[in-house]
């Protein structure tokens, strides 16, 4: 088993799991001084892309991306997003995964459950491709941005569902928008770690879009927690750019070029 998985596994019920997402090297390289996992995750298609939904991501978006973050990373589990329309059956989920991997040399890849692909997992890690399952609000099933797991009936669905994914040798897997009392008893009846997002700090670890962490992407749900207002920032940053070409004081002499220096 990859190293970095077997370090991952063994923090269940020990320390945190740390996990955010990056779809470049300059903000990879920042993440992988601290986090256990990073993620390129089919977010991409809604805070990079503009696009309305992950839908219509492509294979090749994803590699191009991951390419990138590859560059950054030194020490973090690089975990992929499958894109939808890319794992809809065995045989086509083994040969998009194993290009993802041998192009990219991430360590995993991560797919999104519909309650059925539990065999896909299985093939997938049989061919030595770990992988992460993602339950609760699929955003590649389902329509509604809404809190999973929250009735008994739907509790024990989605358990069920967890444990299957585990069953199928998935060595992790995410709860989005999963109810708390649903995490929580998700969580201690797997051997494998969760990872919530807006789901309760009952999970083994917690992942985040960065851009919306970073207050970037103008997305902020009640669970998101705002660390810094980047907008704000870059917007300050602006203004003086152009206040400063406007007004002719950048750039300044010591800005230019000369024939023996350049930096
Ligand atoms: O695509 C993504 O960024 C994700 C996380 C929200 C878990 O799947």
């Amino acid at each position: 088993m990859n190293k970095k998985i077997k370090k991952i596994l063994f923090k269940k019920n020990k320390t945190k799991i740390v996990c955010l997402t990056a779809y470049s090297k300059s903000m990879a390289k920042i993440l992988d001084k601290f986090c256990d996992i990073v993620l390129v995750g089919d977010s991409m298609a809604n805070v990079l892309y503009g696009l309305k939904n992950t839908h219509t991501l492509s294979l090749k978006n994803i590699i191009q991306h991951t390419l990138s973050v590859k560059k950054g990373i030194t020490k973090s589990l690089l975990v992929v997003d499958m894109p939808k329309g890319t794992y809809q059956n065995v045989k086509i989920a083994k040969k998009n995964a194993l290009l993802l991997k041998n192009l990219t040399k991430c360590d995993a890849v991560k797919i999104e459950s519909n309650n059925k692909n539990f065999q896909i997992i299985k093939e997938l890690v049989k061919s030595e491709i770990p992988v992460m399952g993602h339950i609760g609000y699929t955003p590649q099933f389902k329509k509604k941005f809404k809190i999973e797991g929250a009735t008994g009936e739907k509790l024990k669905k989605l358990n069920k569902e967890a444990l299957k994914i585990e069953k199928a040798g998935a060595f992790s897997v995410v709860l989005e928008c999963v109810a708390p009392n649903a995490s929580k008893i998700i969580t201690k009846s797997l051997k494998i770690p969760t990872i919530g997002i807006g789901s309760s700090s009952y999970c083994d670890g917690q992942i985040l879009v960065t851009d919306d962490m970073l207050g970037l992407s103008g997305f902020y749900p009640k669970f998101i927690k705002k660390y810094v207002d980047l907008n704000k920032i870059i917007t300050k940053a602006v203004k003086r750019y152009t206040k400063d070409v406007r007004n002719n004081k950048f750039p300044k002499k010591k800005n230019f070029l000369n024939v023996t220096r350049i930096r």
